[in-house]
């Protein structure tokens, strides 16, 4: 649910709803680390609001969708390579954690969140939660290779085959590869153990929750209510 800047601001200091007003005018509030100066914005759960440096409690839990970009690692810390996390301003870091990872260079869908049970609900093997990953591929995939896919191959050193999958060609060597299963790397090992391999991965969707496609790499923005929501 958003709620009005002013609101959020006299409710979470000792400011009355005038003096909130005159802070946010004056450029003293921000949103998402920059200065909002229009006190009827409205503020999505995922947005931080702080005010002299202090990062003000939005009742509830925040939500974030980022389109992570190649070479970012998928970590809160990483002593040797950049994080998803220094990605966001500092105040909107604040008590978030990764919902699915993705590999250092698989680009696109990365969800964000301060709610554990929502996050269990997707990544929870039992959940079955479908992904979407548009795959690049080195040599084009014939339909061999697609009704493996699709019915469960054996991936290396594992014996169970994965779970059935779709497979929808957009392209002589690009697939868009649904799955709902999260084993280590499982994209790229699929792609390998019917004899392919993968050049780029970008992930499109987690569950109903698509990558908005106005968000350029490396950008984010709080998820909608109906996106929230749409996990159950
Ligand atoms: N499968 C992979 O191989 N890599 C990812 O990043 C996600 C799924």
């Amino acid at each position: 649910m958003s709620l009005r800047l002013d609101f959020i601001v006299a409710n979470s200091t000792e400011l009355s709803r005038k003096e909130a007003k005159r802070a946010i005018h004056a450029g003293e509030v921000k949103v998402d680390g920059i200065p909002c100066r229009k006190t009827s914005t409205h503020i999505q759960p995922g947005q931080a609001v702080t005010w002299q440096g202090a990062l003000l409690s939005i009742k509830g839990d925040r939500y974030l969708m980022l389109n992570k970009p190649r070479g970012v690692v998928s970590a809160t810390i990483d002593s040797d390579h950049m994080t998803v996390l220094s990605l966001l301003p500092t105040e909107a870091r604040q008590g978030l954690h990764i919902v699915g990872r993705l590999d250092k260079d698989t680009t696109g869908l990365l969800l964000l969140t301060t709610d554990g049970q929502w996050s269990h609900r997707i990544t929870a093997p039992r959940s079955a939660c479908a992904k979407t990953y548009r795959v690049e591929l080195a040599e084009p995939l014939t339909p061999e290779a697609s009704h493996h896919l699709e019915n469960g191959v054996r991936l290396r050193d594992e014996d169970r085959p994965t779970a059935p999958a779709r497979a929808e060609l957009r392209g002589p060597r690009t697939v868009d590869l649904t799955i709902t299963e999260g084993r280590y790397h499982q994209v790229r090992r699929m792609l390998a153990a019917v004899g392919n391999h993968v050049e780029s991965l970008h992930r499109l969707r987690i569950g109903d929750i698509y990558l908005d496609s106005s968000l350029a790499p490396g950008q984010f923005r709080p998820l909608s209510d109906h996106e929230i929501n749409s996990v159950r």
